[in-house]
């Protein structure tokens, strides 16, 4: 097949990679076709109409495969009869469509005017206000006026909560689905569904616990209304009061990439205070997804016994004091001097204690908290660089071992999940069940202090799974250190390592290994000597 293909829009020819969907590519040619429903990390479900496009295709003929032409020497071409959605198409030679005709027009305008029949007039009072798709493109494309009355609006509940952590707001909901077929595809926890039919379609939990799932925040993302809002955020402020900064969530070895937004806030003294933290795009590392806890777990910055002033001997001080008596009892160790980091540090933080220590003759660096040795394995044949979790699939594996992986790198669980969809043979192994048991295509138990052994006799105890790890395109091993001392989370970082190697998956992109240190830089206190 082709590597692109030529496609005609609003009367322009582009070529364009072949066989992706129709509104990507718009939107890669820079060409708006707006959406409700069609989001491009889902499977388009056509719901909500609002992509609709005159489409056609030009008229070949039969025997030479040739274009067409009219009497003005202009192509021809076969158009449908009715306005075709966008979103369920993908680009094929020779497609043409009309995005900007009275036709298209209308069919968005009423569109708009459709799903405001229903929709309250919250925008004043909404959390999406400013950020809301429906906003936006009720003033891009809308009618401007409703010939609806007021009072045959439906009146629904605007305080439901689907969880501890997400609201749903009922009249805000325009039923596109996205946050039911994201639970369902991206995460795998199918805890969302629709009940009831027509203008009572409505949004429920099916599980118990309600919306029971460490992934919920980001439907709130992609919920293209206010409808779903998060506990934490809810009427908490605009989002034009925010400031945004980026940065990288501390909480885990994945290192989603995130957005903070702070404001200055008179309850914290008039300091910036964080309100939310939304996940910022990286499609190497997080996608646009984060989890709960990187999401809701800030609120340890605001905490009331949370030290916001050093101290020495138990006693608040400024901080030329503190950095006074630091260098006094420093200097007067005689060289008698060591440090803790723990994973949460920065390289740059980590070599600035490193140089305090070191140059007052101190030796003694340790990282806390001490569960995971063996770094030096990562830092040899950790995955190469250009690794993308999304780029696994068919012919790729991927083994688990001593990790309870949603727990310890939620949003690696997530896209490994996602990598078994595509073809990926992954295989979990631990003395106990998990919940990525859920999401792998072979679960393997061993007892518990076992985790080694089950590694290095792989091949002589279970040659067939051995031999498909080996086989595979691409073979990453996570190693976690569930029921493992230090020096058993260091052999075992010794037997993958030694695996990858012998198996030849290492050196290169999407092979090697990865562990499930704690906390975001664990990587960073290996090479800076804190161990
Ligand atoms: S709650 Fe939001 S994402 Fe879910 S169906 Fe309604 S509008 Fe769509
Ligand atoms: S997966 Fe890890 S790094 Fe990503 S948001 Fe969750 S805790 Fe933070
Ligand atoms: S975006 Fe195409 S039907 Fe909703």
């Amino acid at each position: 097949m082709a590597d692109t293909v030529k496609i005609y829009i609003d009367e322009k020819e582009y070529e364009v990679p072949a066989g992706i969907n129709l509104v990507d590519a718009a939107k890669w040619l820079d060409i708006d076709i707006p959406v409700f429903c069609y989001h491009p990390k889902m499977a388009p479900v056509g719901m909500c109409r609002m992509c609709l496009v005159e489409m056609g295709t030009l008229v070949r003929d039969r025997e030479t495969n040739e274009v067409v032409l009219d009497e003005n020497g202009k192509p021809q071409v076969r158009w449908f009869p009715k306005l075709q959605t966008a979103c369920t198409n993908k680009v094929s030679d020779g497609l043409v469509i009309r995005t900007t005709t009275s036709q298209v027009a209308d069919a968005r305008r009423n569109i708009v005017e459709f799903l405001l029949t229903s929709h309250p007039l919250d925008c004043p009072i909404c959390d999406k206000g400013g950020e809301c798709p429906l906003q936006n493109l009720t003033m891009a494309y809308g009618p401007g006026t409703s010939r609806m009355h007021l009072e045959d609006k439906k009146r629904l509940d605007k305080h439901v909560p689907l969880g501890d952590l997400i609201y749903l707001d009922e009249e805000r909901c325009i039923l596109c689905a996205r946050c039911i077929r994201y639970q369902d595809e991206i995460v795998g926890d199918d805890v969302l569904a629709f009940t009831e039919r027509q203008r009572s379609l409505q949004i429920i939990t099916t599980s118990d616990p309600a919306f029971d799932t460490y992934f919920s925040g980001n439907t709130t993302d992609i919920c293209p209304v206010g409808a779903l809002t998060t506990e934490d955020f809810r009427f908490q402020a605009r989002p034009w009061e925010l400031t945004s900064v980026p940065s990288i969530c501390p909480h885990c070895p994945v290192g989603c990439n995130i957005t903070i937004n702070t404001r200055l806030e008179r309850e914290f003294d008039g300091r910036a205070a964080i309100k939310r933290i939304m996940p910022r795009q990286n499609e190497e590392v997080n996608e646009i997804w984060i989890c709960d806890k990187g999401r809701f777990g800030h609120h340890f910055t605001r905490a009331e016994d949370r030290l916001v002033q050093p101290h020495v001997d138990g006693r608040p001080v400024s901080w030329p004091e503190a950095m006074k008596a630091l260098a006094d009892r420093l200097n007067a160790a005689g060289g008698d001097v060591a440090a803790i980091a723990g994973s949460g540090m920065s390289n740059e933080d980590l070599w600035e204690l490193r140089q305090v220590v070191t140059r007052l003759g101190g030796k003694r660096l340790g990282a806390w908290p001490p569960t995971h040795a063996g770094a030096e394995f990562v830092a040899q044949v950790g995955v190469g660089a250009g690794t993308n979790l999304s780029a696994l699939g068919k012919g790729d594996a991927v083994l688990i071992i001593a990790s309870d992986l949603e727990e310890e790198a939620p949003i690696w669980r997530l896209r490994i999940k996602q990598a078994r969809d595509r073809g990926a043979y992954v295989v979990v192994a631990n003395a106990r069940p998990t919940r990525m048991d859920a999401f792998c295509s072979l679960p393997v138990r061993y007892d518990y202090g076992e985790a080694v052994s089950f590694l290095t006799e792989l091949r002589s105890a279970r040659p067939e799974l051995a031999q498909k790890l080996a086989e595979a395109n691409n073979l990453i091993i996570v190693a976690g250190v569930e029921g493992l001392t230090l020096e058993g989370s260091r052999a075992l970082m010794q037997a993958a390592a030694n695996f990858l190697i012998d198996t030849g998956h290492v050196g290169r992109p999407n092979n090697g290994l990865m562990a499930t240190f704690p906390g975001a830089n664990g990587m960073g206190l290996h090479y800076l000597g804190f161990t």
